[in-house]
């Protein structure tokens, strides 16, 4: 088992990456404190973790709010008594985010809410704990959308993601000596709820898909895989960088018929 006796908070864990990995984590020996604003979905992943005799409790927290991250971390505190791995999972892509002129304001606060300053507000008060635990690996979801720019726009969640990359570098080497390691992951486009209700047409998911080498969209469970290594220390060595496991998407100038 490769997170034997290790703590994981995950954001997002009610669906999708933030879900797969959960469980993931869970099968390798981890203590999982399953964080969302969805109640339903985020208990069904406890449920599914504990049928499988694994251990895990749901908070319901929005990660954008200061005082719901500091009462999720007390809960891995006060269940657990320490916190090893913090995945900053959570992440929205807003139907109504287009370009500079179509994308409204709030729109874009709404998603530099939720997709940066949730990563900020999970480090601001997940890193004392982990640092009080002796050390750990923090993961911050960003996106290969951080690399390559769409004429399909996305303006906001595009920049969401950059700001996450580059916030993983800097918090990896400010930690590197406090035996905290730091890396983002960044999916290419996947099966999951999020990117399909964005490419809600048979045409919009053909049009992405031309781009991707592999010719599919990927799968949580595959990005789950990629979050364990991080998380684990079979990663040991890895800090201030970023795991792309995007099917070559960021590989591609033309790809393959
Ligand atoms: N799906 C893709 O193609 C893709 C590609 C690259 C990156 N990502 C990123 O991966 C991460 C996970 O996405 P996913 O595909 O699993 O999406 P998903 O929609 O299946 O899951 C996201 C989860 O985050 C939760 N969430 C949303 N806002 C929240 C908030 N304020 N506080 C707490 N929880 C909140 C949702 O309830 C949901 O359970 C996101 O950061 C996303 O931007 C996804």
């Amino acid at each position: 088992m490769r997170l034997k006796d290790k703590v994981a908070l995950v954001t997002g864990g009610s669906n999708g990456i933030g879900k797969e990995s959960c469980l993931l984590f869970a099968q390798e020996g981890a203590q999982v404190v399953v964080v969302d604003i969805d109640e339903a979905g985020g208990q069904a992943t406890v449920d599914q973790i504990r049928s499988e005799g694994g251990q895990a409790v749901f908070f319901k927290a929005d990660v954008s709010k200061a005082e719901d991250c500091a009462a999720m971390v007390q809960v891995a505190e006060d269940q657990y008594g320490r916190l090893h791995i913090l995945f900053n999972n959570a992440g929205i892509m807003h139907s109504d985010d287009g370009d500079s002129q179509s994308t409204e304001e709030d729109v874009w606060d709404l998603t530099m809410n939720v997709n940066v300053k949730g990563v900020f507000l999970g480090c601001k008060y997940g890193i004392p704990l982990i640092l009080k635990s002796g050390g750990g690996s923090i993961i911050n979801t960003a996106s290969f959308v951080a690399h390559l720019g769409a004429a399909t726009p996305q303006l906001a969640y595009t920049a969401s993601k950059g700001a996450v990359l580059a916030m993983s570098r800097e918090l990896a080497v400010i930690h590197a000596r406090e035996g905290i390691r730091v890396n983002a992951l960044s999916p290419g486009p996947l099966r999951t709820e999020l990117l399909m209700k964005f490419l809600n047409t048979e045409e919009k998911k053909q049009r992405r898909l031309v781009h991707v080498p592999m010719g599919r969209f990927g799968e949580a469970k595959e990005m789950a895989k990629a979050a364990l290594f991080l998380a684990s220390d079979d990663s040991s060595y890895t800090t201030g960088t970023e795991f792309l496991v995007d099917g070559g998407i960021t590989a591609a100038y033309v790809t393959p018929e």
